[in-house]
């Protein structure tokens, strides 16, 4: 199989990479923008394979990705170059207007122009799959979990522009006839995560003993998957799902934001002890998140009964291994802190209030 994977330098994007070129004989061309999320490093293991190559190209091009389906040929698309961070779209949504939206319209149009093009039997084996967020079903209340059949709610300008990516997915579907697959997954968490998510940012503060900012008082709840385990399920969804079928992927680890950085404190106590006290005295409450979704929650039963998948790590052998390799990556870390990003609060545009200098603190 010849594959396409777009945001194939990002988190997600080169775990699937690296996965695939370990466990598949599949051939992988990578388009990614290289924006400021990309890590090539995190391909290092694979830039030797005559089965992968890179091309820097933005979503948003359409003759650069006609001209690159014409070279490449490829037997499938799996789709996950994104604008992906929540605060980075209230402070500014343009990016992910574009990206999200007009660039996965512009794939999507290559793609199809591609695939009619393809002889009978090779258009009936293309797959197109679309890579998405449990984000676009809004936020829960205390019980139930998301199915794939709950009614989108998206509450922020990324997830809005991602439930909107998924409606053209499943639009091209439906009106054109290109063999969609979409999938919603939950948080991941793992190695190369870039250190503006929240394991990776209380990991570093933690190292650092900066301050642990925990949004509001920490009782949202998110649904944690290992990275490793989404990579395992995406290639699972291209090469056995139902077209113009979705299908969720989630660890059956909810956990609150306040545990999660507790567990962290603990771990960082154990691996590297401080001589100053627990991690936790770092943890500083702080203005909440506008619009911040209360809970989330995946049934996965569909992906574990249609397509046998279900997830290897639990959240804390997956959580111990990640606070592992930030200990043991500080080559990678280190750099991406000094020149892209140096853990500073994102996400207060518009917030009511001059929000960083509250600092509620947790009674
Ligand atoms: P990421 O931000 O780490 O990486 C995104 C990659 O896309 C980067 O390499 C970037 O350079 C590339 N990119 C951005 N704009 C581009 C453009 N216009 N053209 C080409 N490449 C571009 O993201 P991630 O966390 O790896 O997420 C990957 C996908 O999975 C996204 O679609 C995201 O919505 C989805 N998702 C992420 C999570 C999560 O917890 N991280 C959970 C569920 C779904
Ligand atoms: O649910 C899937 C989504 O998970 C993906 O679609 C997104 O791409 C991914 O970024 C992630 O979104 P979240 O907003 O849930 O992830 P984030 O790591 O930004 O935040 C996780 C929770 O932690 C959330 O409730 C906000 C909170 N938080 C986050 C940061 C960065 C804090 O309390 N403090 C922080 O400093």
């Amino acid at each position: 199989m010849k594959l396409i994977v777009t945001g194939g330098a990002g988190f997600i994007g080169s775990c699937v990479i690296r996965t695939l070129i370990r466990t598949t004989d599949v051939s992988i061309c990578n388009v990614d923008k290289l924006t400021y999320a990309a890590s090539p490093e995190a391909l290092a293991e694979v830039s030797g394979s005559p089965r992968y190559r890179f091309e820097r190209l933005d979503i948003c091009d359409g003759p650069g990705l006609a001209a690159l389906f014409e070279r490449e040929q490829p037997d499938a698309v799996m789709h996950l170059a994104a604008e992906s961070h929540v605060d980075r779209s209230i402070d500014d949504p343009a990016a992910f207007i574009m990206t999200n939206l007009v660039g996965t319209y512009t794939l999507l149009a290559a793609s199809t122009a591609y695939w009619r093009g393809l002889p009978e039997a090779r258009r009936a084996s293309f797959r197109y799959h679309h890579v998405s967020t449990d984000e676009v079903y809004g936020s829960l209340g205390d019980v139930g979990a998301f199915t794939e059949t709950t009614p989108y709610a998206p509450n922020s300008p990324y997830s809005a522009s991602k439930a909107g990516s998924d409606h053209l997915a499943r639009a091209w579907f439906h009106t054109y006839g290109l063999p969609v697959l979409v999938s919603n997954c939950s948080n991941n968490y793992g190695p190369f995560q870039f250190p503006e998510k929240l394991i990776p940012l209380m990991i570093l503060n933690g190292i650092a003993g900066r301050p642990l900012p925990v949004y509001g008082r920490g009782m949202n709840v998110r649904d944690w998957l290992h990275v490793e385990d989404h990579a395992r399920a995406l290639w699972q969804v291209l090469t056995r799902g139902q077209p113009g079928e979705s299908y969720n992927i989630g660890g059956n680890a909810e956990r609150r934001n306040i545990d999660v950085v507790h567990a962290i404190c603990d771990l960082l106590d154990e691996l590297v002890p401080d001589p100053q006290g627990s991690r936790r005295r770092l943890i500083t409450h702080v203005s909440d998140r506008p619009g911040h979704d209360l809970r989330y929650a995946i049934d996965a039963s569909r992906i574990r009964r249609d397509l046998g998948w279900v997830p290897q790590e639990t959240f804390e052998t997956g959580l111990r291994a990640t606070v592992e390799w930030y200990l043991a990556n500080e080559a990678w870390w280190r750099p991406i802190l000094e020149r892209r990003y140096a853990g500073q609060r994102l996400g207060l545009a518009g917030a009511a209030a001059p929000a960083d200098k509250v600092q509620e603190k947790m009674p």
